[in-house]
């Protein structure tokens, strides 16, 4: 059977299953077994298969059961570098790179009009994708990264080993006490919380397989925000940046609790690549 038959095969056989994206997904399988990338997949649709098809149709059966596809490759690209993910993190997803792009920028700006050492504080980092990401552009900012979930900071730290990243550091703890403890003060925050409130209906692929600490933010999903609302001072250096990824569909209960919180201070709400509501910056000067 050539690597073009095996393709048609699974799609046939995943073709009542109503899984989103499942013919590419299947290529990224079929690249996985052959050791290679899709690009060199595509020159090799007339080869014959020389891998085990029996491990393969095991991958093929775990990704028609709901498995993500990249908790079985362990791998999914952000930013333009392959992580290591596993069920102990958030796959991190594509919108998330624009929060990263957003803060590349605000660094930028801050390194023009203000020069000295930047101080970058990621809360909730799981796989590491936005501190990493950060890290790898800007080698000169110092970031600490925390997360709650100690399994989620191996794989952070394997993220680190692998994309051979030096300027970020990991704490372990809930929210701001790392920092508060560590006395850290830092230019820019930035929290891509826990956000799904926790009786809202989501996905089997996300529910059965994601870190569920890694999803829900309370009955509103908004705890997460609160937590920071009420104590950055602890954290912030006066003149710093308060950044967040939030729901589609939060802006208008965030905003609100913006005003709240920071009646005086500036802020900037932004849509993603898909016109959705997706990010919210906080000017603490
Ligand atoms: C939505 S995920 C974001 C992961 C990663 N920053 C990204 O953007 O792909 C939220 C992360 O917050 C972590 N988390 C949940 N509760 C926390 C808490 N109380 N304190 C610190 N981190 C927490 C989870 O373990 C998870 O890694």
């Amino acid at each position: 059977m050539t690597i073009r038959e095996l393709i048609k095969k699974t799609e046939a056989e995943l073709s009542e299953v109503a899984i989103p994206n499942f013919i590419s997904d299947i290529k990224a399988l079929v690249a996985f077994s052959l050791q290679t990338s899709l690009a060199q997949l595509y020159a090799m649709q007339e080869d014959e298969v020389n891998f085990n098809l029996e491990q393969y149709w095991a991958l093929i059966s775990e990704y028609k059961n709901g498995k993500p596809l990249q908790q079985i490759t362990n791998r999914q690209y952000f930013y333009g570098n392959e992580f290591y993910v596993d069920s102990n993190v958030l796959i991190p997803r594509y919108e998330t790179e624009e929060l990263v792009d957003y803060i590349n920028v605000i660094i930028d700006d801050r390194k023009t009009k203000k020069p000295g050492p930047l101080t970058l504080i990621d809360i909730g980092t799981g796989s590491g994708a936005i501190a990493i990401s950060i890290g790898l552009e800007n080698p000169d900012l110092k970031i600490y990264a925390s997360d709650i979930s100690e399994p989620a900071l191996r794989v952070t730290q394997k993220n680190l080993t692998k994309l051979e990243c030096q300027n970020v550091e990991l704490l372990q703890g809930n929210m701001l006490e790392p920092f508060i403890k560590e006395k850290i003060k830092a230019d820019i925050l930035v929290c891509n919380p826990p956000y799904i409130p926790k009786q809202q209906k989501i996905s089997a692929r996300v529910k059965d397989y994601e870190p569920h600490v890694a999803l829900f933010g309370g009955e509103d999903g908004l705890f997460f925000y609160h937590e920071i609302f009420k104590n950055w001072e602890k954290v912030m250096k006066e003149d710093g940046i308060l950044c967040f990824e939030h729901g589609y569909d939060q802006k208008r209960q965030l905003e609100k609790l913006v005003r709240d919180y920071f009646p005086k201070k500036k802020y900037k709400f932004t849509k993603d690549v898909n016109k959705k509501w997706r990010m919210l910056f906080i000017y603490l000067l």
